[in-house]
């Protein structure tokens, strides 16, 4: 018989159904046993009555929770005061006939059946196979795969490329520590993973791509916090060419409105079109950069979106908010180095850089940047002159080498985003903490439970790779 799906047995009165699955709970009632019987798709009740058949229900008594079964029996309605509705089955169980086991399981380290949210962190991510069967967060996880799929068939259906850049690459200029992956072929050399795609993304545009985009995965090594990963996570990586600042507003716009439309007709959008406000007015008005427009704060259905421009190009250095530059300037981008200035205000490079606007862009969520990009500059000469005000030396310079060098043959105008794809399907899941939405996030102490990584590697490893440790002593 083929196999029926727990959700559809609703849609199957009368009918006799063969399900597969795992026992999410079991009641035992001596006569009567009542598993709850859990797939991908959702929970239905299977009663196990010794008149229907004494073999299912000798079975029945000997499972337990989360062992794996198979069942076939008939879909009945249930009477008026047996309705569960908390149920999406609630209205309908099944009479078993044929109950096999086909794993048994250990006992859960926790209970996943209930909200696993306030079990401990540790725990939670050592099992996260486990907390992943809970239905809330099969649910964000379902969440996450339709935004990434709606952003996917959107973008096709206008005509963008999605192109996969490489993991392995070099140093990208986002601010954050790199992770670094050392060169077996090349002795004391490394490949870092990428901040973001920026420079490809480029690259791309003098390639000639016109709209590209990506599902990229972004590598920095910062500090965990609700709502930044400290490992890797995910961006809606996009560029365009031939573009002005406001149709990259717009596409976004058109896009993630449409998306919650589609996906969660249930939220509501405050403001249409989205606020577009430019730095300044923000600070003054709400006293931050990224304004939280709500206008209830406790309504977890209202969306509230909005733009924040005209940033100024630069921001005061420090050696640790711009690790990059040289400590030779006081100016650090307050995006990144490949942000236009405004034009209107080129002539202030020289005379005033602080006062510099940058076509920068930054999308916010309910309080929350959840997206940034720019126009970027295409002039080699600007390029260069923004490399200085931020004090590159000669060398520093000659890292970036290839983009200047790929300045000179021709590149369109260009610009983009990176909406993060973590923090928004957090918010549209309803989360406080992005690693709900992440299948297997490191944990806040930047490491992952399960699988025991980071970890040691083999002498030999190390060998092959040239490198020696120079370990912090143990303290006593
Ligand atoms: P930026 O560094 O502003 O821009 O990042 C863009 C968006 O990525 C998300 N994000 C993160 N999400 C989870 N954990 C993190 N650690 C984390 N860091 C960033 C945020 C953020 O708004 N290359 C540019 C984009 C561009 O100019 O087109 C960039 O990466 O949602």
């Amino acid at each position: 018989m083929q196999r029926t799906y727990a959700s559809e047995t609703k849609k199957k009165v009368g009918q006799q159904v063969r399900l597969l699955g795992w026992v999410n709970i079991r009641r035992d009632h001596g006569k009567l046993v009542f598993l709850d019987l859990r797939d991908k798709s959702g929970i239905v009740q299977l009663v196990v009555n010794p008149k229907v058949s004494a073999e299912a229900h000798k079975t029945a008594s000997e499972t337990r929770n989360e062992y794996v079964i198979e069942v076939e029996g008939k879909v009945n309605p249930r009477s008026e005061n047996n309705i569960n509705s908390d149920l999406e089955t609630g209205k309908v169980e099944i009479e078993v006939t044929k109950l096999a086991i086909i794993n048994t399981s250990k006992p859960m380290p926790f209970d996943i059946t209930s909200d696993t949210r306030s079990v401990n962190e540790e725990t939670r991510l050592k099992y996260r196979y486990l907390d992943l069967r809970n239905p809330r967060m099969r649910k964000n996880l379902q969440l996450r795969h339709k935004v990434i799929n709606f952003i996917r068939n959107y973008l096709t259906d206008d005509g963008f490329t999605e192109v996969q850049t490489p993991v392995l690459t070099k140093s990208t200029p986002e601010g954050a520590r790199d992770y670094l992956v050392p060169s077996r072929i090349y002795p004391g050399k490394f490949f870092a993973l990428p901040q973001s795609p920026q420079q490809y993304k480029q690259l791309l545009m003098v390639a000639g791509l016109e709209k590209y985009y990506q599902i990229a995965p972004c590598f920095r090594d910062e500090d965990a916090r609700a709502d930044r990963s400290p490992g890797e996570f995910y961006q809606l990586d996009l560029e365009m060419s031939f573009v002005t600042q406001a149709d990259i507003l717009q596409l976004i716009e058109q896009m993630y409105s449409r998306l919650v439309e589609t996906l969660l007709p249930e939220k509501k959008i405050s403001q249409k079109p989205w606020l577009r406000i430019s730095y300044q007015e923000a600070k003054e008005k709400y006293g931050n950069d990224k304004p939280d427009l709500r206008q209830d704060k406790n309504n977890p259905n209202e969306l509230a979106f909005c733009w924040v421009v005209d940033f100024p190009l630069f921001t005061a250095q420090t050696e640790e908010d711009f690790f990059h530059g040289s400590g030779n300037s006081i100016w650090a981008p307050s995006h990144h180095m490949f942000t236009s200035p405004h034009p209107d205000d080129i002539p202030l490079l020289d005379k005033d850089p602080g006062k510099v606007r940058g076509l920068q862009h930054d999308l916010v969520l309910n309080g929350v940047e959840i997206g940034g990009g720019s126009i970027r500059i295409h002039d080699p000469k600007v390029q260069e002159k923004i490399f200085d005000l931020i004090g590159f030396s000669k060398e520093q310079k000659s890292q970036f080498a290839h983009m200047l060098e790929a300045f000179e043959y021709g590149v369109p105008p260009h610009g983009g985003i990176a909406p993060g794809v973590d923090r928004f399907v957090r918010i549209l899941a309803g989360e406080e903490k992005i690693a709900e939405v992440i299948a297997f996030p490191l944990s806040g102490n930047v490491r992952d439970p399960m699988m025991g990584s980071p970890s040691e590697v083999s002498e030999k490893q190390l060998k092959e790779l040239h490198l020696k440790l120079d370990l912090p002593k143990k303290k006593k």
